[in-house]
């Protein structure tokens, strides 16, 4: 991190992002001092707000979700770092307010980060806008000719800017944002955000492949018969109708989320743990997948959907998907990869599943069912965030086996009492400059070309499975259920609280 000072400005901070993860995250980090010494945070929004306003919203967002830090010294500090700056995103003679006001906290040679927390519609007015202002230099924060810009200031100050998901509305949207973007920063500038790489257990994925040598040997088609991600989520649509109904579990969740897990899951070890190495890997995963086949996937909707406010009386908008997808590569080709996601089930988990063949010769009497169960890893991502291995053991006194867990909990391995939030890790990552966690422009596109065929079939083709209907509080449509019975296999659940 260089010392230079050093200016956030969060676009959409009157916005449910800001208010529940960034300023949170931001006062989280800067009570563990990690933030830059001279910061600044600047909210950017078209409301008539004022610097107190802000400073009022944001000590109601860490009373609200930042309980159990918040410290009344520390936020007395924190809030002399917030200022509030009125832009109306599509309109560019109001960026020159927000120049104005970023140029007279640090006299226009600060490091910059812009943080778009903002509809997606707007991204590219704001990039455009701050191009246009040339405020998107790497190497000069501020604009050209700005006051106190000594040569060696220029050569280290820097602005980036993070982009939140959806980037894109599919392949091409997502091409086209990506030009526009890259006609004003470099791909080294921009930070495409998915949350969930940033949460702890999802990085321990690359810490329990690559910094253990158990794993890995075994880690291939030879011993895995079959990996299954489970991203299920007990809240449904909610407030956010407007939002979702246009978009659905796939675009939500599988094009990025889901597809994230799996290719931490799947890519070759990178020679390095930095930004280069680790998603030239991810994305030779995401290149490697099969074309997905309409019959391999379910959609569904859970009963009541339609009937949510904003929700259009007929929509086919799934809230949850299944899919079963191939990597045709040497380590994975013909075991399968399922996935499935979706609102309103039972419980709150995600977790992987890695199931591994059986043992080829039985020398044991067999259990009940006529067979040993598959040994399984499970990745606990959240909540209850762990690691399970079931393995298969003699039942004391008796000559036959029962599946028994073997189980790391992060809650008694690390003491954690509240693992840090996923946006806490990346708002820093983004600070510091390192990319390793955010989605390069070329992975986003690889991610889309996997996805796109598969919401384009569920519109268009005929011949597509239907959509169906699933009981809020279940796991999901049958159909999920029959999709992995073809090969024998089914859905496993570890790490789930009890109800
Ligand atoms: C977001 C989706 O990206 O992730 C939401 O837009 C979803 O629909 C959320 O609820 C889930 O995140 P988490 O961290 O609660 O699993």
């Amino acid at each position: 991190m260089n010392d230079r000072p050093t200016v956030i400005a969060i676009f959409g901070v009157t916005g449910d992002l800001a208010r529940r993860k960034l300023i949170p995250s931001l006062y989280s980090n800067y009570i563990k001092g990690r933030l830059p010494e001279q910061l600044r945070i600047v909210g950017v929004g078209r409301r008539e707000w004022t610097d107190a306003t802000l400073i009022d919203h944001a000590h109601q967002s860490l009373k609200n979700y930042a309980t159990a830090i918040y410290e009344q010294r520390a936020w007395d500090r924190f809030r002399k770092m917030l200022s509030y700056s009125k832009v109306n995103l599509p309109q560019p003679e109001t960026y020159k307010n927000l120049r104005d006001d970023l140029d007279r906290l640090d006299n226009g040679y600060s490091n910059r980060l812009y943080y778009l927390s903002i509809a997606p519609e707007f991204y590219q007015d704001v990039v455009c806008n701050l191009g246009a202002l040339g405020m998107a230099r790497s190497n000069g924060g501020g604009r050209a000719g700005a006051r106190s810009q000594s040569p060696a200031d220029t050569a280290q100050s820097w602005s980036r800017i993070v982009i939140e998901k959806p980037f894109g509305y599919n392949m091409e949207t997502a091409q086209a944002l990506n030009r526009v973007v890259h006609s004003v920063f470099d791909e080294s500038q921009v930070y495409r955000i998915d949350h969930y790489l940033g949460k702890e257990t999802a990085q321990n994925i690359l810490f329990m492949r690559f910094a253990n040598t158990i794993f890995e040997p075994v880690w291939n088609r030879s011993h895995i018969s079959n990996v299954q991600v489970t991203v299920a989520e007990t809240v449904d649509v909610g407030t956010r109708a407007g939002y979702y109904d246009g978009s659905g579990v796939m675009r939500d969740m599988v094009q990025n989320h889901l597809l994230q897990l799996l290719s931490l899951i799947a890519m070759e070890p990178p020679s390095a743990f930095d930004a280069d190495a680790l998603r030239n890997e991810k994305v030779k995963v995401l290149q490697a997948a099969r074309a997905v086949k309409l019959e391999d996937t379910v959609r569904g909707q859970y009963a009541g959907y339609r009937s949510a406010a904003g929700v259009a009386p007929d929509s086919c908008t799934p809230t949850f998907a299944a899919l079963k997808l191939f990597i045709d590569n040497w380590r994975w080709k013909d075991i399968p990869f399922y996935l499935r996601s979706g609102k309103a089930m039972r419980q709150k988990t995600t977790q992987v599943n890695i199931q591994f063949k059986r043992p080829p010769n039985s020398i044991f009497e067999l259990t009940e069912s006529g067979d040993y169960s598959r040994n399984m890893l499970s990745i606990c991502i959240q909540p209850d965030e762990g690691i399970h291995l079931t393995i298969e053991a003699k039942i004391p006194d008796q000559q036959i086996a029962k599946s028994v867990d073997m189980e790391l909990h992060y809650d008694n391995a690390f003491e954690a009492e509240d693992l840090p939030d996923a946006y806490e890790r990346l708002i820093l990552d983004a600070i510091n400059g390192d990319p390793a966690l955010f989605i390069r422009g070329d992975e986003i596109e690889s991610a889309w070309k996997i996805v796109d065929p598969i919401i384009d079939g569920w519109a268009f083709d005929p011949a597509a499975p239907a959509m169906q209907n699933y009981a809020q509080g279940s796991w999901g449509p049958a159909a999920a259920d029959k999709l992995l019975e073809r090969e024998e296999h089914i859905w496993r659940l570890s790490c789930l609280h009890q109800t």
